[in-house]
């Protein structure tokens, strides 16, 4: 008798092996999404409609899909989105998934809400590094995804401690997240423990939101409010383009991207702000509700703000499942696409082979 196993071919496949294999708990994590799901569903049906104008009779036998990203040779056209506690996914999580990245070629993203330290994954980044070089491997990047807290002395201190663990390739500074978008699974998850345990609504916690939770490790922290609003001096609500000037003063000169953006006005705000590169996201649909794909906002910038494309490096991400999604996002006008849960459900299932097997899959 040969036991169940979930076969996966395709990237797409390693969600049910993750969902098999995850507790509960951080499935719902990993998965869930805003609202209805609008947002999130949004996302993977709209490059599912998108059709190539295919061109015959040339020559294919050579074909280079490397890109540039920031400056830097990517040996692929996308790579890893940050995600925050990756400890509640895999026991090694950010190290097991840096590993990955490394290993791959792939450029990748740390969380500000990781579950390791910066250090200790600049650490295990470099050694990987080390040993990758030495084989003739290319260089993977490792850049640094910022949620600014509310303190403004903390997001400094934040700062410099990121650039003095060597994290200086570039910033991404995420700004689709105000306030927590209501995920709809954590939400039943948490009325579903305080149906268990007898306690009325008040006293539970909201989405016990784990992107948040303090760089360095912390547990995540579990507010009393209810309605999705992170619990008070995590996130900060009041950040706006004015900011752009100070956090660019302590960053330097080293590339800015804005991880977030979805209209063209603000494509076009973030050009007049000096930053290198923008992200068209809408952070996966876990943030706000109806919200446009990176694929709309993408056509929208081609038709409003055409002038962007050639001036920043303009990032696409949510919902991309397969080396045909990201090569329509490249036909589009995209430097390069984010990949997200792909590969967490595949730390989850395998660990870091999996991840390997799933960048390398497609
Ligand atoms: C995220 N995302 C995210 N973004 C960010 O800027 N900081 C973060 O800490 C996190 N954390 C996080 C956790 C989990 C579990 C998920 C699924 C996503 C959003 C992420 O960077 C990216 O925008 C989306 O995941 C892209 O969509 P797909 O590829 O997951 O569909």
């Amino acid at each position: 008798q040969v036991p169940h196993v979930t076969l996966c071919v395709r990237a797409s496949d390693f969600e049910a092996a993750a969902k098999a294999t995850l507790p509960n708990k951080s499935w719902i994590y990993a998965s869930s999404s805003a609202n209805s799901g609008q947002s999130f569903q949004g996302n993977i049906d709209d490059w599912s409609r998108v059709t190539f104008r295919p061109r015959v009779l040339r020559n294919v036998e050579e074909v280079e899909v490397g890109t540039r990203i920031l400056g830097n040779a990517s040996r692929l056209p996308f790579y890893c989105s940050p995600m925050g506690s990756m400890g509640s996914i895999h026991p090694d999580g950010e190290i097991e998934m840096t590993r990955a990245i490394v290993q791959t070629g792939m450029h990748g993203l740390m969380s500000t809400s990781s579950s390791k330290t910066t250090e200790q994954i600049m650490e295990t980044y470099l050694t990987e590094q080390e040993r990758r070089s030495s084989t003739g491997g290319t260089a993977s990047k490792l850049m640094f995804q910022l949620y600014l807290p509310t303190d403004h002395q903390r997001s400094l201190e934040l700062i410099r401690r990121v650039k003095k663990a060597g994290c200086f390739h570039s910033l991404w500074l995420t700004i689709d997240t105000p306030v927590l978008g209501k995920r709809t699974a954590d939400r039943y998850q948490q009325a579903q423990e305080a149906l268990n345990a007898g306690l009325a609504e008040e006293d539970i916690s909201p989405a016990a939101e784990q992107e948040v939770a303090s760089q360095g490790g912390a547990p995540p922290k579990v507010s009393k409010d209810i309605g999705g609003r992170p619990p008070p001096g995590q996130l900060s609500a009041r950040t706006t383009w004015e900011d752009l000037a100070w956090i660019r003063r302590e960053w330097g000169d080293r590339p800015i991207v804005l991880k977030g953006i979805q209209t063209a006005d603000d494509a076009r705000l973030a050009l007049q702000h000096g930053v290198q590169g923008i992200l068209l996201s809408n952070h996966g649909g876990r943030q706000m509700h109806a919200a446009p794909s990176a694929l709309m906002t993408l056509l929208e910038i081609r038709t409003y703000a055409p002038e962007v494309l050639g001036k920043l490096e303009v990032y696409v991400d949510g919902g991309l499942r397969d080396g045909a999604d990201v090569l329509k996002a490249l036909c589009l006008g995209a430097t390069a696409v984010g990949v997200g849960r792909p590969f967490l459900y595949a730390l989850a299932a395998y660990g870091r082979r999996g991840v390997e097997r799933c960048v390398d899959g497609e």
